[in-house]
């Protein structure tokens, strides 16, 4: 895929979809720092294969003079200050390098977090609900890292090798051709083999890591269901399941570990190679005159340094696969294209009325099994309108497409005459409330959970609000009050708690359309009537939709729709449906208490 094929959401960073492009996005926001660590590198590297030189010239100088005296001494001060001066200057330009390092280093990877975030934010409902929140959040670091970890081996290790080598067989070639070409020659086979064992080893390394992460999965499937395990007395079971992945794993290890003593034979060999070649070679010149010792001397310091830089190479490109391979990971999944956005310039939708229409909507998740079919609706300004129908009739569906969470296929739906894809999305969700079935809730305090209806309420706001929604009771009962954290997603609550805190957020809210989906179906009977009060107030000059299944709480609601298939089949108030003796009627007199009957076995008798 590539950039122009992306359709992005226009408040979300540009990011590229090729990790290439993708890495290159964040160093141009850091450009200078990543030029000036380039530079600092090859300083400090040409300072380290440099050291060698100065010593050949030592050597050199000494050998050039038989006896100790002073012009030797003088002779040998430029030598030596150029020797010490390569020292102390891969010092400081190491340590330079260090020190940007770290400080970049961090803000680079929140920067990856953040902008990656950002993207993320504007994907659908139906990107959220085919990945897990988990994977997902796994994917933001391992890219984040994955930048950072590719660009300081790329700066700190290959970049150096390649101006060590570089230089070598510069500095080499001028003490004699046949010796510069001897180190070219073999760095060239050296950096090749380097690569292509590399990248074999990197599917042996894949596997281990896949076989790693099967064994981690195993075990949090295993302790997610710890309770499952105890009560159906599975403890031996689930530890020989356990030891299936740990076989399994070593099996994968194993190969890998044993690919990479390999590769490490054959690398110290050609490092043997070199070290035994070049001073052999050397020897011969200078056996037959053609280097001095100085050179001699410089080329077998040489080797030994190269070696030192390039000891387990493959390792390191091994290492950078796999950094490249995570932001790979991470661009494939995460920058996609956002399914639902924002037209250019669109502006704030301005909800007056809340008149809502659904004019000839064609709507389907998969091509081929349509969920909606030519649907004209219009609810007027003010109506309080019931959903029913079975499950799987498409309830909730048209509730997301007015509070467009997907887009419509065919059709249009409009908010007091407007086109609702005209607007940002941000201002319409501003203005339609939505209690969910299942609410969640932050890990975070009742207080900051409430007050996220109206960020700037205020304490007395937010306790009047729970008051409304009948929290307030159990939440003083609760050791920190307010102050309670309420565990991942709400877990520390009951279902109907949960329930009631997200009422307490919407009546905060105080949207102009408030759409109710099974909100109060968690709640006993006591509660669900008290809050069914506060309901009615929180409903008064609102267009509510209400989803239910439990018939008795929407007979006493101004309208009444009964869906089938993703159709309306009737339409009308509670006694005017009773009166037709239709479907309506049908599913009232079978609901001897209030519930729709559970199987969807007379969806047929439904329509007819
Ligand atoms: N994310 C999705 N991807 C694919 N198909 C979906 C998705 N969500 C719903 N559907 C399908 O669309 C149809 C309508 O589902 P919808 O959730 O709107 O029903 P509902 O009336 O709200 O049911 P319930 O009363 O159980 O909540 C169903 O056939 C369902 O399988
Ligand atoms: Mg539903």
């Amino acid at each position: 895929m590539t950039t122009s094929s992306l359709q992005q959401a226009a408040g979300a960073p540009a990011l590229p979809a090729t990790p290439l492009r993708f890495i290159l996005y964040f160093v141009a926001q850091y450009r200078w720092w990543y030029g000036a660590m380039v530079l600092l590198e090859t300083l400090s590297a040409s300072c380290i294969i440099l050291i060698p030189y100065a010593l050949g010239r030592i050597v050199k100088t000494v050998g050039a003079s038989p006896q100790h005296s002073q012009e030797l001494v003088q002779a040998l001060q430029g030598p030596l200050w150029l020797f010490i001066g390569l020292c102390i200057g891969e010092v400081i330009f190491s340590r330079l390098v260090g020190g940007i390092q770290f400080r970049l280093g961090v803000r680079q990877r929140q920067n990856v977090t953040r902008t990656t975030y950002h993207y993320l934010q504007h994907h659908s409902h139906r990107y959220f609900s085919s990945n897990f929140a988990g994977a997902l959040a796994h994917r933001i670091s391992e890219t984040s890292m994955g930048v950072t970890q590719t660009l300081w081996m790329l700066i700190t290790e290959f970049w150096p090798i390649l101006i060590i080598l570089g230089l070598s067989v510069v500095l080499l070639a001028q003490a004699n051709a046949g010796l510069g070409l001897f180190l070219g020659l073999w760095a060239v086979v050296f950096l090749s083999m380097s690569w292509i064992l590399a990248r074999r080893g990197h599917r042996y390394a894949f596997a281990a890591a896949t076989a790693r992460s099967a064994t981690t999965g195993n075990v949090v499937d295993s302790v997610t269901n710890v309770a499952n395990t105890r009560l159906f007395a599975r403890l031996d079971y689930e530890r020989e399941h356990l030891e299936g992945y740990l076989g399994h794993e070593k099996a994968a290890m194993t190969r890998s570990i044993s690919y990479s003593e390999k590769v490490r034979w054959v690398q110290f060999s050609a490092a043997a190679f070199l070290k035994a070649g070049l001073l052999w070679y050397a020897l011969v010149l200078w056996g037959n005159g053609r280097i001095g010792a100085g050179e001699f001397v410089m080329a077998v310091s040489m080797s030994l340094l190269i070696i030192n830089e390039v000891r387990n190479l493959s390792r390191r490109f091994l290492e950078l696969f796999e950094a490249i391979g995570n932001v790979s990971n991470g661009v494939q999944t995460l920058i996609q294209s956002h399914d639902v956005r924002d037209r250019e310039n669109a502006a704030d939708l301005r909800i007056n009325a809340g008149r809502i229409s659904f004019d000839d909507v064609g709507f389907a998740y998969e091509k081929e099994k349509p969920v909606f079919h030519h649907l004209s609706l219009e609810i007027p300004a003010g109506q309080r309108v019931g959903l029913v129908g079975f499950s799987g009739s498409g309830k909730s569906t048209f509730v997301n497409s007015l509070l467009r969470l997907h887009d419509v296929n065919s059709g249009a739906i409009r908010i007091d005459g407007q086109d609702i894809r005209d607007f940002t999305q941000a201002s319409l969700h501003k203005q339609i409330s939505l209690i969910p079935q299942d609410p969640g809730l932050f890990h975070r305090s009742l207080r900051e959970n409430i007050g996220y209806g109206r960020l700037e309420a205020t304490e007395p706001e937010i306790v009047e609000a729970a008051k409304a929604a009948h929290a307030h009771e159990f939440i003083v009962q609760m050791k920190e009050g307010y102050d309670s954290l309420v565990g991942e997603r709400g877990v520390k609550l009951s279902g109907g708690q949960r329930q009631r805190i997200a009422i307490a957020r919407v009546v905060l809210k105080d949207a102009p359309i408030l759409i109710l989906d099974e909100a109060t179906s968690s709640l006993d009977s006591v509660t669900e009537k008290a809050i069914q009060e506060t309901l009615d107030v929180v409903m008064k000059g609102k267009t509510v939709l209400v989803v239910a299944h439990r018939l008795s709480t929407i007979a006493h609601l101004d309208r009444i729709l009964v869906f089938d298939k993703g159709a309306v089949i009737e339409d009308g108030s509670h006694a005017e449906l009773l009166a037709k003796k239709g479907a309506y009627y049908r599913l009232w007199s079978r609901q001897s208490d209030g519930f729709l009957p559970e199987t969807p076995e007379p969806i047929q008798s439904l329509a007819s």
